[in-house]
């Protein structure tokens, strides 16, 4: 089997990438991402020279590029992590999130559909239902996305969908709650938290931090995207939760103590535009073909703590190269 899984580059798909090498020794993986701020060729350093994986740097909005690598590479299956992720730059830059997120899928949906491939799984997020004050979301709940990251996650979505139902590509979507472990870029929540804590900076904690999120381990979301890579049904929609819901604060104060930090730490900021309230998935779909969260929250939370204390320099350096410059515009600093 070969994989091309694009934005392998980034934190989840680098991570999927370790998980799909580790455990089939017969599947290639050809890795194409445009090494944006967030793409990181480091967090791939352990199987840079693996005799089964090849990294090719390519946008995929590039449709000639991507025709060329799909007739070069003839891949079997096709995972699309690649996207603008973080929520309060698609306030800042939304163009970007539209570019990639919508045009470059419908670029590797065009493209699977004319050589034709086994199945292409694309890589969805819960939060394109939008926000749900009681209860779970399912995979028929209607998309009510609020910022103009989840609403080009929507669209992508739906577009897969649509090559499914009107081309017959093997399309499968996952939508899977807030990642959390090693690899991730230090401007989401809890890398930014830990590492700012380690640096002795303060942590801005957006509103009241009442929000809460449902968080999943990242090697339990690469499970469970094995899981729908293979066993789930063409055309369908999967969750992917870890059903670990904690408030920001509730988080926030995890981290300070695992840290042996006080909340003197706490800055409180000012809100998100658009802020989500609350994501929570009802995983039962996914249960079905056989997957659950194999990691506690309260176990899990401390390994990724622990991998950030001993990888300073991966995180320092991204920091001070990428982030620094969007930290000052985020806080007109
Ligand atoms: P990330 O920001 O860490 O990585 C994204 C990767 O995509 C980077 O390597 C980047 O260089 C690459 N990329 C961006 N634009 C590209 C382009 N035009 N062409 C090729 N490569 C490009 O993101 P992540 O957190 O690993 O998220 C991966 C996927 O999972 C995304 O689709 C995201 O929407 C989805 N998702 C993430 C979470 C989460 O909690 N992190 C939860 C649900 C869904
Ligand atoms: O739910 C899945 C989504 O999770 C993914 O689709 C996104 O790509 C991913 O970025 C993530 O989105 P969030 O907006 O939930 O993650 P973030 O880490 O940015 O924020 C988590 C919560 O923490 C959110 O309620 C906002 C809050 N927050 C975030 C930052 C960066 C703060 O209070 N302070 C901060 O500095």
């Amino acid at each position: 089997m070969k994989l091309l899984v694009t934005g392998g580059a980034g934190f989840i798909g680098s991570n999927f990438i370790h998980h799909i090498l580790g455990k089939y020794p017969n599947y290639k993986v050809v890795n194409i991402d445009k090494l944006t701020y967030c793409g990181n060729l480091d967090n791939l350093e352990k199987v840079e020279n693996h005799n089964n994986y090849k990294f090719i740097k390519c946008d995929i909005c590039d449709s000639e590029k991507i025709d060329e690598i799909f007739e070069e590479e003839k891949p079997d299956f096709v995972i699309n992590f690649a996207a603008e992720t973080h929520v309060d730059r698609s306030i800042l830059e939304p163009y970007s999130f539209t570019n990639t997120n919508v045009i470059g899928t419908h670029v590797l949906l065009e493209t699977a559909k004319k050589y034709g491939i086994e199945r292409f799984l694309h890589i969805s997020t819960d939060e394109t239902y939008g926000s749900i004050n009681n209860g779970k979301f399912k995979e028929d709940d209607i998309l009510m996305p609020n910022s103009p990251y989840s609403a080009s996650k929507a669209s992508a979505d739906l577009l897969a969908r649509s090559y499914f139902k009107t081309f017959s590509l093997p399309v499968v979507i996952t939508r899977s709650s807030n990642n959390y472990g090693p690899y991730q870029f230090p401007e989401k929540v809890i890398p930014l938290f830990v590492s700012n804590l380690l640096e002795n900076k303060k942590i801005p904690l957006y509103g009241t931090g009442m929000n809460i999120r449902d968080w999943i381990y990242v090697q339990d979301n690469c499970e469970g995207l094995d899981a729908v890579l293979h066993r789930g049904d063409d055309g369908e929609i999967y969750n992917i939760g870890g059903g670990d819901e904690k408030t920001n604060l509730e988080l926030t104060k995890i981290i300070l103590n695992e840290l042996g930090k006080d909340e003197s730490h706490i800055e409180y900021v000012e809100d998100r535009l658009g802020h989500d309230l609350r994501y929570a998935l009802n995983i039962e779909k996914v249960s079905k073909i056989g997957w659950q969260p194999r990691h506690t929250f309260e176990d899990a939370i401390k390994e990724t703590i622990k991998w950030y204390k001993e990888n300073k320099s991966w995180w320092k350096k991204l920091k001070k190269e990428a982030f620094s410059e969007y930290y000052k515009k985020q806080y007109n600093k």
